[in-house]
């Protein structure tokens, strides 16, 4: 796997002791998950740390101040950017194979084009959810910042339908399960391959940003991997068009920037702050700041506090990034400050990445999962399936109105 072109980066997994993990199932990783608390929890730091599963890292989650969704005109600059969507698919062309995911609003299938007989994965959301829980903004912002965007590092979305009671979301398969279940199953990841990621996820944050988006979800959880290892970011239900300042408080407790559990205004600083806990976590195997009781009002103190204790084995190039990632002081961040997102790029850490072949995927992703085929969904966890026949219903549609976009 050595990137003989540039000579540094990319390096054999091997020659950096990366154990690729062991095809496993999905349902054996969140018992290994339970019964075997990861090799990090041993630490002093970590102690508490080792069982944490999607289902205790929920998210925190305002509505948006403003009542309606607001169409933000499409910005000049990354013209490439705009593109069509349709929304003129309905139900009858896809079969319902299996869950891939659930989340907080939804849950994610794989599904079987009728037309091309091709996998796609469709994301669907109950209207009176999405409602009671007051994201219909959010809701309408994730379709809209979907529809803008085109980088591959992030997901692709083909387009949108909706019958009475559901509003669904068609988007590539990407078949290599999520970055948090190779984390979990590598306990943590050694330098170069933390830096590989970390890389392809500022490069996406970078372009977001360029179109005035910030994504304010950043997590192992919504970090994909595609069939050749590359990322691939998906939901962006709290992404949003901010060209100024915002305060709504959002995201996961654990990857919070101080300025938002602190109801201050801001901006892009959060999901530069976002990827320096990323870029933690990967490294250390659990994130900079965490309670064992999953108290966010505990956590929130200790995000405010700033007090980090990195482990003596982080480089001292990585721990100097993440100081700058990482700190509450955001006329200090890097990302944040005259020189934006070359900072980050241009730091010592990131020497030996060539961005322009990172951004070409001409970078060997450090772990190839094992992908059997289109239809091969063994890298994500198993669910319970659910009763599917509420899928299609044609009743009265109370709530339809609040999502003209889909
Ligand atoms: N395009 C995709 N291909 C494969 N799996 C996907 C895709 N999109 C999402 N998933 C899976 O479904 C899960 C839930 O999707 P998503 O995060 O968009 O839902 P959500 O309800 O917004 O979640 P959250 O609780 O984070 O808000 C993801 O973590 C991932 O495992
Ligand atoms: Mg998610």
């Amino acid at each position: 796997m050595a990137d003989a072109g540039s000579g540094h980066y990319g390096a054999s997994s091997q020659q950096h002791g990366y154990q690729q993990a062991p095809a496993q199932s999905a349902t054996a990783r969140h018992q290994q998950q339970q019964q075997q608390p990861a090799a990090a929890a041993a630490t002093s730091t970590a102690a508490g740390y080792g069982h944490q599963t999607h289902a205790s890292r929920q998210l925190a989650r305002q509505p948006e101040p403003t009542p309606q969704v607001v169409l933000s005109p499409t910005p000049s600059h990354g013209s490439s950017a705009s593109r069509k969507t349709s929304s003129r698919y309905s139900l009858t062309d896809f079969t319902f194979i299996r869950t891939l995911g659930t989340g907080s609003f939804g849950r994610v299938h794989l599904v079987r084009s009728q037309h091309n007989q091709r996998s796609y994965a469709i994301k669907v959301l109950s209207k009176e959810r999405v409602v009671k829980m007051k994201q219909v903004e959010h809701t309408n912002s994730e379709r809209e910042m979907l529809e803008r965007v085109r980088h591959p590092f992030l997901v692709n979305l083909w387009g949108t339908f909706k019958d009475s009671k559901n509003l669904y979301m068609v988007m590539d398969f990407v078949a290599g399960g999520e970055l948090f279940s190779l984390l979990r199953k590598s306990q943590r990841f050694p330098d170069p391959v933390a830096k590989f990621f970390a890389a392809e996820v500022a490069l996406a944050l970078d372009y977001l940003h360029s179109l005035e988006i910030i994504y304010r979800d950043l997590k192992p959880e919504n970090i994909l991997l595609g069939a050749d290892g590359h990322v691939k970011i998906t939901d962006f239900g709290f992404a949003k068009h901010v060209p100024d300042i915002t305060w709504t408080l959002c995201g996961t407790p654990d990857y919070l920037a101080p300025e938002i559990v602190q109801s201050r205004g801001y901006n892009k600083s959060v999901d530069w702050y976002a990827l320096g806990v990323l870029m933690f976590e990967m490294l250390a195997g659990y994130p900079p700041f965490f309670t064992e009781d999953s108290n966010p009002m505990r956590l929130y103190e200790k995000i405010i506090a700033g007090k980090i204790r990195y482990p003596a084995y982080f480089t001292p190039e990585a721990k100097d990034l993440l100081k700058s990632l990482l700190t509450n002081d955001i006329t200090k961040r890097f990302g944040n400050l005259a020189n934006g997102s070359r900072d980050i790029f241009g730091h010592v850490w990131f020497q030996e990445v060539d961005w322009e072949r990172l951004y070409r995927k001409e970078i060997p992703a450090p772990y190839v999962p094992k992908v059997d085929g289109d239809w091969d969904a063994s890298n994500f966890d198993a669910y319970p399936e659910v009763d599917l026949s509420e899928y299609g219903s044609t009743g009265p549609d109370p709530h339809g109105h609040l999502f003209p976009l889909f």
